[in-house]
């Protein structure tokens, strides 16, 4: 039966027991409100280590005032039954005032690789997301942690903060889970009614096209960019925020696609921000 623990104590703890033992452990950082892309997380980390930890924090550092922190959905139940049966043993689920001290003032910020994407529509986003992913390395230190493409921004970062700041640990990429009918698995998809749900279509559907003008020969990141775009703004109820070809590795935009590259794209459908994206890499 899965652990349940909200103190760094406790977490702590479990794992220097498990350490003792040699025993390997993978971390799975997430907000909760868990779905298959999470669980598809939780399984390569229970097949790749002895022992997976899963931390469900909805990390207020991270959301900027006008974001959704309040409305940002929860359901501890149903997750801990998610982890329980996808074969995770513990989940650390800190209140903030555990992982945020009274009196916290310290703070992990990447200078570069937040200039864009998502960087540039949130720019106090990846400053919470390194510190709060930093704080839990320290706390749960893995031997690995698992991370999904969807963010792909954020996937970057974080392997270049690990070798920055020389943290002790591997760090794994997942593909992007999709739902059948193409619309990237995402906690926030649950804010879309029903219109909203068919009108969200268009950022799988402009994935395609975009995938389908690389696989047919195109290399000038303007001629994919636009056409995604115009894709999108088929799609009354879509607002682009960005649609943007970036090296995967720097995150800065390239004119045209050569080594490995990020086409990504965020998009509001009404009031959600939705994110998507497809990494394309030329042969050497
Ligand atoms: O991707 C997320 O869910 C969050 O940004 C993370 C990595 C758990 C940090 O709060």
């Amino acid at each position: 039966m899965i652990k349940v623990v909200s103190t760094v104590d406790e977490t702590r703890a479990q794992v220097k027991e498990w350490k003792k033992q040699g025993l390997t452990v993978g971390l799975v950082p997430t907000m909760g409100y868990l779905h298959e892309g999470h669980q598809s997380l939780i399984k390569k980390a229970v097949e790749e280590n002895d022992k997976v930890v899963v931390s469900i924090f909805v990390n207020p550092i991270q959301f900027a005032p006008n974001e959704d922190l309040e409305t940002y959905p929860r359901d501890l139940d149903a997750d801990t039954k998610l982890c329980d049966s996808t074969g995770a043993d513990l989940i650390f689920h800190p209140t903030p005032d555990e992982m945020y001290l009274d009196g916290f003032s310290t703070h992990i910020e990447m200078n570069n690789l937040t200039k864009e994407l998502c960087g540039k529509s949130r720019p106090t986003h990846f400053g919470g997301v390194c510190t709060v992913v930093g704080k839990l390395f320290n706390i749960v230190q893995p031997n690995k942690a698992y991370f999904g493409q969807k963010d792909a921004q954020q996937l970057a970062i974080i392997k270049r903060m690990v070798r920055d700041l020389n943290f002790d640990l591997e760090i794994v990429g997942c593909p992007i889970v999709r739902e059948p009918d193409g619309l990237a698995k995402s906690s926030r998809n649950s804010y879309l009614n029903e219109d909203e749900r068919k009108a969200a279509l268009i950022l799988s559907k402009s994935i395609e096209l975009g995938k389908e003008l690389v696989a047919n020969g195109e290399r000038n990141a303007q001629t994919i960019i636009k056409a995604m775009t115009d894709k999108i703004n088929t799609e009354p109820l879509a607002r682009i925020d960005y649609v943007n070809v970036v090296d995967a590795l720097n995150i800065e935009p390239v004119d045209t696609l050569n080594g490995e590259v990020l086409v990504a794209i965020a998009v509001y459908i009404g009031k959600t921000r939705l994110i998507d994206n497809f990494y394309y890499a030329s042969e050497v």
